[in-house]
């Protein structure tokens, strides 16, 4: 690979052990990618806190939270001491709500370690977010800028709607990243990856935010892990649909970067989405009429088979402010029923402010419970004694059966709602 003076420097460790290291994780990492050079970033979202018992052990017997960093952030069997970082670096969503060990099934010595490993970071310069949508509270990258993100429904955000650029990293990538300011330059950080390589067409409508996601994992199956460029839109999506309809296709596919022809930023044109009219002519195309519509519908609601809902969580990427509002309109003078659980997830940053402005009093009076820094997947906690649970979100829907074993129904959020209240779902095709 080719280097900068100031790539050499690092790497012959003038700026001490910890920084070398990551230099030369970053280059095993880039040439097996066949990356040519790195390029450099000052935005990072990363997971790099300490959080499992195994971790708390390693950190026992190895001497700290150096240790921790040196073995499963920067792949380095020597302990070197990790310094101030020197790229932008906001915190991805949490393995557990720390504020409810009780109701996320973590005992109080993993909430212990866990605070000490939150200071080690950000004693280090990280912005404790802990949130699946950096791009919700502070993180928000121009156009053309050079990211390294993990979680994959930030990165297909980062890349499709905000036009910057990221490929999905990992925990090691992103802690050589931060210490440096440089990630290998392959994969969507080129122009040439990122143009359409399937054509789909909206030939039904979608409109409501569960259409979006419903979409989504109709496109993810159908694409994997190509990048689709999707026409015939017939409203502009806000946030939270798009932030569905992203989490959702990088769910059931492995979508990283998609277009929505007149809308995200590298698809002014049909031609402009695939990088030239010969391309857009051949590429194959893909329709999304009724019967998908249907059909996804029905296959994302495949293990739901009892009326009788247990669970109900909302928030998954994250909820928006105005999702936590819409929320809070449908259920204000209703009450959770006392069979059924209802816990949404947000961003810390966003529920303090839904708590200064009454929204998160209006759901706990009804009976809701609203969290930050994690979600039922990631921490694996659901109310004991779920059976069957209902989301708003096809990501979550797709995972938590697989993850927990529980039942899944999907609708939208009035549905949800309505779920949470009666205790029944009653949701349907429209
Ligand atoms: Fe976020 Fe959890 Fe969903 S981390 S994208 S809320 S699975």
């Amino acid at each position: 690979m080719q280097l900068t003076d100031e790539e050499r420097a690092m790497a012959d460790g003038r700026d001490g052990r910890a920084v070398a290291r990551a230099m030369d994780l970053l280059l095993r990492y880039g040439r097996a990618l066949g990356a040519e050079r790195l390029v450099a970033t000052n935005n990072v979202v990363a997971s790099v806190g300490a959080t499992t018992p195994f971790m708390r052990e390693f950190a026992q017997r190895q001497g700290g939270m150096d240790a921790v960093f040196s073995e499963f952030s920067l792949d380095s069997d020597e302990v070197v001491q990790i310094p101030k970082i020197r790229a932008f670096t906001t915190h991805t969503q949490l393995g557990f709500v720390p504020d409810e060990p009780e109701r996320m099934g973590v005992d109080e010595a993993t909430v212990q370690f866990y605070r000490q490993g939150e200071a080690f970071i950000t004693g280090l310069g990280v912005q404790a977010t802990n949130t699946c949508t950096p791009y919700q509270v502070g993180n928000l990258p121009t156009r053309g800028e050079h990211c390294a993100w993990m979680e994959s429904s930030a990165v297909i955000y980062c890349n499709s709607v905000l036009g910057a650029r990221t490929n999905a990293e990992g925990r090691e990538s992103v802690g050589a990243a931060m210490l440096t300011g440089r990630i290998p330059c392959w994969g969507y950080h080129l122009d040439a990856n990122r143009r359409g390589t399937h054509h789909v067409r909206i030939e039904t409508p979608v409109e409501s935010t569960s259409d979006w996601g419903l979409l989504g994992y109709w496109v993810g199956d159908q694409v994997q892990e190509r990048v689709p460029v999707i026409c015939g839109v017939q409203a502009v999506p806000n946030l939270a649909r798009l932030k569905h309809f992203g989490a959702a296709a990088s769910s059931s596919g492995g979508v990283e970067m998609y277009h929505l022809v007149g809308i995200t930023p590298e698809a002014p044109s049909l031609e402009a989405a695939f990088g030239g009219a010969e391309r857009a002519r051949v590429a194959e195309v893909l329709r999304f009429g009724l019967a998908e519509h249907r059909a996804t519908w029905e296959k994302i609601n495949a293990t739901g088979k009892d009326a009788q809902v247990d669970y109900v969580m909302l928030g998954c990427p994250h909820y928006t402010l105005e999702q936590l509002w819409e929320a809070a309109r449908l259920i204000e003078g209703r009450k959770v029923h006392a069979d059924c659980a209802l816990w949404i997830f947000t961003a810390r940053a966003i529920k303090s402010v839904a708590d200064q402005n009454g929204t998160t009093r209006i759901l706990e009076d009804a009976g809701a419970r609203v969290m930050a820094d994690s979600c039922s997947a990631m921490s694996r906690a659901v109310p004991k004694g779920t059976r069957v649970a209902a989301f708003d979100s096809a990501k979550q829907a797709h995972y938590l059966p697989a993850i927990l074993g529980v039942q899944a129904w999907y609708g939208d959020t009035a549905e949800c709602i309505d779920a949470a209240c009666s205790g029944r779902w009653q949701g349907r095709f429209s």
